[in-house]
């Protein structure tokens, strides 16, 4: 689990954080928090220095996109989803969880 400060957060400006060593993309959108993945399933670059778009964010070396809600690819060349993360809010604080963990 990893926290970050809400207001720390710019409108569709994604920051990569760790997350228990892995690289982890987190977005804001109006009041909503997404986390998904920061390691582009393509090529490895880093989802987290690409553009957003609606609820899209664009890989900005090879321009696969994928949907922040749920990870699936939106757009080619990658043809693998990333993996989310467990988002949740407590005041400022945003609780970045694995999903896994939380299923126990
Ligand atoms: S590394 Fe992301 S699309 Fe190629």
């Amino acid at each position: 689990m990893t926290e970050l400060s809400f207001d720390s957060l710019i409108e569709r400006k994604p920051v990569k954080v760790d997350l228990d060593g892995v690289a982890v993309c987190v977005t804001r959108i109006g009041q909503e928090v997404f986390a998904i993945a920061d390691t582009c399933s393509h090529s490895d670059a880093s989802l987290s220095e690409g553009d957003v778009t609606d609820f899209k964010i664009e890989c900005w070396l090879h321009g696969a996109e994928f949907d922040l809600r749920s990870g699936e690819v939106v757009t080619p060349p990658a043809s693998i989803p990333v993996e989310v993360f467990e988002v949740n809010r407590e005041g400022d604080n945003v609780i970045i969880s694995s999903r896994k963990s939380a299923q126990g």
